[in-house]
């Protein structure tokens, strides 16, 4: 292997409740234990197929960016990325630590192929990407990889369309493929599910469209790409358009590209973890 590969795509809820509980020691609690028991596979797995990277797909919640500016996707191309204040401190895990030499190589790659993307040379990183590291990886003194931040914007519309994103994720794919180094990249679609933060609405939650979800993610990405965002918002509440950042990693399995399909390795839902359905999947690409 002379190349980067994409060797696996992991999928999860950011609650940012779930990063509460671990950092305060509550994880055991009677009513967080069942979503942490959903990740102790993931744990184990990663701890046993340990990516060189991680291309953390995430969204940023007005908190490195505002109204001031609205980047629809942006790449982080700092060495290291400070986990954020979000009005109670910084949450106490590791710094991030980026791979500037790759996230260089895929925004030259990824802007030649006719998506703008947003260069980060300076970003603090909020609960979207630290609780996914946490679920996946515990509570480390550093994080195990250096890690891309890639934000979406799913909070001010307009935001891009599920064909756009599945598009990115392709284009994602074929610039890690082109990177001069043998790396096993992860690529992390994160944010979801269902849930309503605000508004009459507030607190719903949608298990049959979540599951719903899953099962065509995981079968018919092309065909999930195709739902509109109203659909999103009408369905699984107006926070619920997160989960289309879940088909940038989708898109960048190469059964997308038509290589085989992926093999599902672990597949989790939970209700309720805060206002918010937890869902999780793990695919993985054949050799
Ligand atoms: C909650 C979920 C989110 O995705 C978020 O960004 C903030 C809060 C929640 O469930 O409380
Ligand atoms: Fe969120």
């Amino acid at each position: 292997m002379s190349k980067a590969r994409i060797s696996a795509s992991v999928y999860s809820s950011h609650v940012p409740a779930i990063g509460a509980a671990l950092d305060l020691g509550k994880s055991s609690e009677p009513y967080w234990q069942p979503v942490f028991a959903g990740y102790e596979f993931s744990k184990q797995w990663i701890k046993e197929n340990p990516p060189d990277v991680i291309l953390l797909i995430f969204n940023d919640h007005a908190t490195a960016f505002s109204l001031d500016m609205i980047p629809t996707f942006a790449i982080g191309t700092a060495a290291s990325f400070t986990p954020a204040d979000e009005g109670w401190g910084p949450r106490p895990v590791p710094v991030v630590q980026g791979h500037p030499e790759l996230a260089a190589h895929i925004a030259q790659s990824v802007i030649q192929q006719d998506f703008d993307l947003t260069i980060v040379n300076k970003m603090d990183v909020d609960h979207g990407l630290t609780v996914p590291l946490s679920l996946m990886f515990g509570q480390p003194l550093q994080w195990p990889c250096p890690v891309i931040p890639f934000a979406v914007n799913v909070v001010q519309y307009p935001v891009p369309s599920g064909q756009r994103c599945l598009n990115l994720g392709q284009a994602l794919r074929r610039a890690v493929e082109s990177f001069d180094k043998p790396l096993n990249v992860q690529i992390w679609g994160t944010g979801g599910m269902s849930h309503q933060l605000q508004g009459p609405r507030a607190g719903l939650i949608n298990k049959v469209f979540d599951n719903a979800f899953l099962d065509r993610l995981i079968a018919d990405p092309a065909g999930q790409a195709t739902v509109p965002h109203i659909d999103y918002v009408r369905e699984a509440g107006s926070e619920g358009i997160e989960l289309v950042m879940w088909l940038i990693a989708r898109g960048a399995m190469s059964d997308v590209a038509g290589g085989k399909a992926p093999e599902v390795l672990h597949r989790f839902y939970h209700v309720p973890a805060s206002n918010t359905a937890v869902g999780h999947l793990i695919l993985e690409n054949p050799l």
